[in-house]
């Protein structure tokens, strides 16, 4: 697909900067100097990436019938990891350099001529593989027996307990199992902030489909679901595409795969994975485990092995999404100077931003306008995400549009004569006058 908008809106130090300044993400554990592919999410991040999983599990789970819920734990039965795989083969090739000691995924490297970071000639190791599993021990003996992994996908969890699932919440497929959670992986070169790192959260559904030949339409309709999702908050198209695997590109056991992919500062990254799975990861725990995984009918008093669809989303990558995607620096003419200045904006969709509404009073030295826009603030705060602040006018303007609040409301001398308040637009900075006994439906009909 043509990249029609090549010219990166923001860069990754721009973002970086902006989401330490306003709280959004953090190096993790900062002041002993960082440790590599691990972040926190500040007050407003927590905040935004907590939305996005909403966001996901309200689409995925409460507004389904077929769609149940699940928590696995991410420390499971070892076994787990050698029947699916991932033992024997969830690796990757790693490079050292002899010369400045960095390492390199061996994909990632243009050459084998040279050191990328030293620029040394042929100090570049043979490739080796390296499991991305991130292992610990259980117990406490710290002996062979006792080594198990964080889980590297949550998935697992759910194929392992699909017996369970099925026979507990009374389901029969079509009908899936969604689940969001921590997952590990030790990659070699983390990096580009939030995009690729070693601890992370994903959101997986799992939809079981009998073998009746409609098992391609069910991968299509959750592909289709999931391009719906990503424009219903706002994600510009031209930067989210949608790109089918090649039969070479996709495991040979999977019949269909596409990758949601967002066009980042640095270029195309994956947020997303959709396949068709086959039976491959039922077949492969009956066959370890010794367990009967099938689907029993009670109707046809038949037993099958139901295919798999899966929907795999980052929501690390997907919460950095948001915020990249958000982001506009421009100029702005105010209305009644005419003067131009710049503004950096997040441009939020409303059900995902932080705050949604700021309340501040004209004057932080007028109790009575203090006293209007703090009770004001908190008559709100049921219903939006609301956040009270007072100081200067423009810098309190300047600081919402900068973590994306979609609307500023404004108690002034005019408040405490008629009971109105101004409301600011965000993206149009229009302001208009509102009743403040309309001013929550006046709101909730915009966010
Ligand atoms: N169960 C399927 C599965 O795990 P995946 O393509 O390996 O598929 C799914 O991972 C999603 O998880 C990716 O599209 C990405 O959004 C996220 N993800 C994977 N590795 C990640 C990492 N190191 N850092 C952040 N997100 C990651």
């Amino acid at each position: 697909m043509a990249v029609t908008d090549p010219k990166p809106r923001v860069s990754l130090e721009q973002i970086t900067a902006l989401a330490k300044r306003r709280g959004f993400i953090f190096a993790s554990s900062e002041i002993y100097g960082g440790i590599g592919g691990f972040f926190d999410y500040g007050p407003l991040g927590a905040i935004l990436k907590r939305n996005v999983k909403d966001a996901w599990w309200r689409e995925m789970v409460e507004l389904r019938d077929d769609v149940v819920a699940f928590d696995s734990s991410i420390i499971m039965h070892p076994s787990t990891w050698v029947a699916s795989g991932h033992v024997g083969q969830f690796v990757d090739k790693l490079v050292d350099c002899t010369n400045c000691k960095h390492r390199f995924r061996l994909d990632h490297l243009a050459s084998r001529e040279q050191c990328p970071d030293c620029g040394m000639r042929g100090t570049l190791t043979e490739p080796r593989n390296f499991n991305l599993m991130m292992q610990t021990s259980v117990g406490p003996l710290e002996d062979s027996a006792a080594r198990t992994y964080l889980r590297p996908e949550t998935a697992q969890g759910i194929f392992v307990n699909f017996k369970n699932i099925y026979q507990s919440a009374r389901k029969r497929p079509p009908f899936g199992v969604a689940q969001i959670g921590k997952s590990f992986r030790n990659e070699i070169t983390p990096g580009n902030l939030t995009f690729r790192v070693r601890e992370f959260e994903q959101a997986e559904l799992e939809f079981f489909v009998p073998d009746d030949g409609n098992d391609v339409a069910w991968y299509e309709r959750w592909v289709e679901a999931r391009k719906r999702w990503y424009s219903q908050y706002g994600v510009t198209p031209e930067r989210l595409r949608f790109y089918e695997l090649k039969p070479a590109e996709r495991p040979h056991y999977a019949k269909a795969g596409i990758d949601v992919e967002y066009l980042f500062p640095w270029g195309w990254g994956e947020l997303e994975s959709i396949a068709h799975r086959g039976t491959y990861d039922l077949d492969a725990h009956m066959a370890l485990s010794g367990k009967d995984l099938t689907f029993f009918d009670e109707a046809s008093k038949t037993k099958y092995t139901p295919l798999l669809i899966e929907s795999s989303a980052g929501m690390d990558r997907t919460t950095l999404t948001m915020l990249i995607d958000a982001y506009a620096d421009e100029v702005v003419r105010d209305a009644e100077s005419g003067k131009e200045t710049r503004r950096t904006v997040l441009r939020f969709h409303p059900k995902i931003a932080p705050v949604q509404v700021g309340v501040f009073p004209l004057a932080r030295n007028k109790p009575e306008l203090v006293a209007f826009a703090r009770r004001l603030e908190s008559s709100l705060r049921p219903h939006l995400r609301s956040q009270y602040d007072e100081g200067n006018v423009g810098q309190l303007y300047r600081r919402q549009d900068e973590i994306g609040t979609p609307f500023c409301v404004m108690v002034d001398y005019q408040s405490l004569g008629d009971d109105t308040v101004t409301v600011r637009d965000r993206d149009t900075m229009r302001q208009d006058r509102v009743n403040v006994e309309g001013l929550q439906s006046y709101l909730a009909a915009r966010v």
